[in-house]
């Protein structure tokens, strides 16, 4: 921080400098030129199931561990009975080879009476419940003759019953069946619970116990939490890049993500230990593991339904080199490689395809239209070249059109980094992954990083970043209105660089605020409400506002990168005829900016201005106050030639004008 006001005390310095007789800085627009495309791409997402983003997040299952697969089978269950008989409840397996879900809990029962025997799920700590919202309980169960009935019951913090219905398995015989049952809540409880009384006589076997919500997205029945994907869907994302992040490569290969497993019936998906379980010592998370109730078939829809390009990356045949670091010997690279082809086949290929008619046999005929795929999330060395090479050849032979996003490793500098960077360049990598988990000062200093950057070959995706309030990996780290701020500026810097810079994602994009291993993160959730951080809306703002021709901003005829604590960008939206222009200002002052609109073009009189602001660099917002930093709107002045603004101390701002007609 202290370094933070010693940037910002120089650019004052500057500022002085530089402004003009009226103490004005003035800033040139060439409105008539534009000097690079914008990619529709430009802003997107970055998706990986950490800080319980996919299980106890987006997905909205409420029951942890509901098919007893868990390392511990009995996690996040608890069993009661009253008096206790020794072996009324035991675990399971169904007998086979390599079955995907093989455990069950099976219940015996001998005359019991409500009040003798239950089970009850503690949730994704605690489950969410909605006051008059309908319920779906479901459950696999297998019995060899009807006598057993299921009660029911939401239970709130206090114990009291919330919600409640009963359950009767019909279907009797060797054959696992499935029963649903729908019910309302009648109260809201943060932290819910699920318990299920057994009456009756008989044994019952039972599986796939599940309770989801019907508000689902889109009202999908074992959908996705809607308000956390109306987020996601509000930020208009260029793309959305899943499953991650570190999970793709897993902590040795056996536990990499893999996509075939992913898809089809749940019951069918077999689950694996989430890496992010027990990867930080200083925030365990014993009952993270990952189901796949989202899978790639679920990804890809949701990329469909909120206008993203789907983005999957794909292990190359290294773990985690943080963890195993697990090589797959180069002459047994083929399964791995096959997995992107397939999933190539899978997202795009003809029904009479065999991937194809996976897919329609799921309910998709149409494609899903890939363009793009990552092999390899954070990966390097001569390793990760070699592996690279042949995935390359076989996309680029079988797949020319599919633009391949490889690794530039864990730092935007360094040895490591120079070394990929070379090396990607050299073998005409489409895009290069640059990360960045920086301090707010790097952001501002780097916000000309890709000034300079080679305008033909490899093209930039800055795959994940945000600024570190206090430093990677710290449990300390917030969501400040510093940390936005930096980021505004040097995104600014990417938005100026569209003919290199083709896709940005901030990174991680949720956390549960009970279940976080990393922060800071785009989004907080709790089992009810989710909010936007500061760093949210600022990348909202760029992605609703980016247009789709770069132009020229330049203040003294140099890009305005810091001079004057100003950071610039300007663009034109050619499908709604308007002229954006984007201003940062990190200055505890406030700006008088002039800014000459030069060119053919003239402009209505009257434009909008988008700001984010706040005076206190340490403000945060949260559940109690979601909309403390949001986007204000406010009308501005144009003139003819010029735009006389006054810009707000510690300041984004956005301003659209509407262009008339040439001059
Ligand atoms: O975003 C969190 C982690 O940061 C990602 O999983 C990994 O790619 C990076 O190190």
């Amino acid at each position: 921080m202290r370094f933070f006001k010693h940037l910002l005390t120089s650019f004052l310095i500057v500022s002085c400098f530089v402004s003009n007789a009226q103490n004005k800085t003035v800033l040139s627009i060439q409105t008539d030129k534009p000097i690079a495309d914008i990619q529709p791409t430009m802003w997107g997402i970055f998706f990986e199931d950490i800080n319980m983003g996919a299980d106890g997040g987006i997905y909205a299952e409420l029951v942890k561990n509901r098919s007893f697969e868990f390392i511990k089978p009995l996690m996040g269950w608890k069993l009661d009975q009253q008096p206790f008989k020794e072996g009324a409840i035991t675990v399971l397996a169904k007998q086979g080879v390599n079955l995907p879900n093989p455990r069950f809990l099976q219940i015996k029962l001998n005359n019991a009476t409500k009040g003798n025997l239950s089970i009850t799920n503690e949730g994704f700590r605690g489950m969410g419940i909605k006051n008059g919202l309908a319920y779906d309980f479901s459950l696999q169960y297998r019995q060899p003759k009807t006598g057993v009935k299921l009660h029911i019951e939401l239970i709130n913090a206090a114990k009291e019953i919330i919600g409640s219905t009963i359950l009767i398995p019909t279907e009797t015989g060797a054959e696992w069946h499935k029963q649903a049952i729908r019910f309302n809540a009648t109260a809201t409880a943060l932290k819910a619970q699920l318990r299920i009384w057994f009456e009756g006589s008989g044994t019952i076997d039972l599986d796939m116990i599940s309770l989801f919500p019907t508000d689902t997205w889109k009202n999908r029945p074992g959908g996705m939490r809607a308000d956390m994907i109306q987020l996601l869907a509000d930020m208009k994302p260029g793309f959305i890049r899943f499953p991650g992040g570190c999970i793709v490569e897993g902590f040795d290969l056996a536990n990499r993500y893999q996509w075939k497993k992913t898809i089809g019936p749940i019951e069918e998906r077999e689950l694996k230990i989430n890496r992010w379980n027990i990867e930080f010592a200083h925030r365990p998370t014993p009952d993270y593991f990952q189901t796949f109730g989202l899978g790639f078939f679920e990804y890809f829809q949701l990329a469909e339904d909120i206008g993203a390009e789907p983005l999957p990356i794909l292990s190359c045949g290294m773990a985690c080199q943080f963890n195993s670091a697990e090589l797959a010997p180069l002459d047994q690279i083929d399964p791995f490689v096959q997995d992107a082809l397939d999933l190539i086949e899978f997202a795009n290929g003809k029904i009479s395809t065999k991937w194809g008619k996976v897919r329609n046999d799921i309910g998709h005929p149409a494609p899903f239209n890939l363009k793009m795929l990552g092999v390899g999330n954070e990966n390097w060395g001569p390793q990760y070249i070699e592996r690279l090479a042949v995935f390359q050849k076989a996309i680029k032979d079988k797949y020319p059109q599919i633009k391949i996003v490889n690794s530039s490793g864990t730092d935007p500098d360094g040895a490591r980094f120079d070394s990929l960077n070379l090396a990607l360049r050299k073998m005409n990598a489409d895009f290069i992954d640059e990360h960045y988990y920086r301090k707010p000062e790097w952001f501002l200093q780097n916000a000309n990083r890709y000034d300079n950057y080679p305008r033909n070959g490899s093209k930039i995706f800055a795959g994940e970043y945000a600024a570190q309030s206090d430093k990677t990996v710290s449990v300390n780290n917030k969501n400040t209105w510093l940390t936005a701020l930096s980021e505004a500026a040097f995104m600014t810097g990417l938005e100026r660089n569209a003919a290199v810079v083709q896709m940005a994602s901030y990174a991680p994009l949720f956390a549960h605020i009970d279940a976080w291993q990393w922060s800071p993160d785009l989004i907080w959730v709790n089992n009810l409400q989710s909010y936007g951080t500061t760093d949210y809306y600022v990348q909202k703002l760029f992605a609703t506002n980016k247009g789709n021709k770069e132009l020229s901003i330049t203040q003294n005829n140099a890009v305005v990168s810091g001079q004057d604590s100003l950071f610039a960008a300007a663009s034109i939206d050619e499908a709604t005829q308007e002229l954006i222009v984007k201003l940062v200002n990190v200055s505890s002052a406030k700006k008088s900016i002039i800014i000459s609109l030069n060119g053919l073009k003239s402009f209505a009189s009257i434009g909008k201005v988008l700001q984010l602001q706040n005076d206190n660099l340490q403000q945060t917002n949260s559940f109690e106050q979601p909309f403390l930093i949001s986007p204000k709107e406010s009308a501005i002045e144009i003139g003819t030639k010029n735009i006389n603004c006054s810009i707000a101390p510690y300041s984004f701002s956005i301003i659209r004008v509407k262009i008339l007609a040439k001059k």
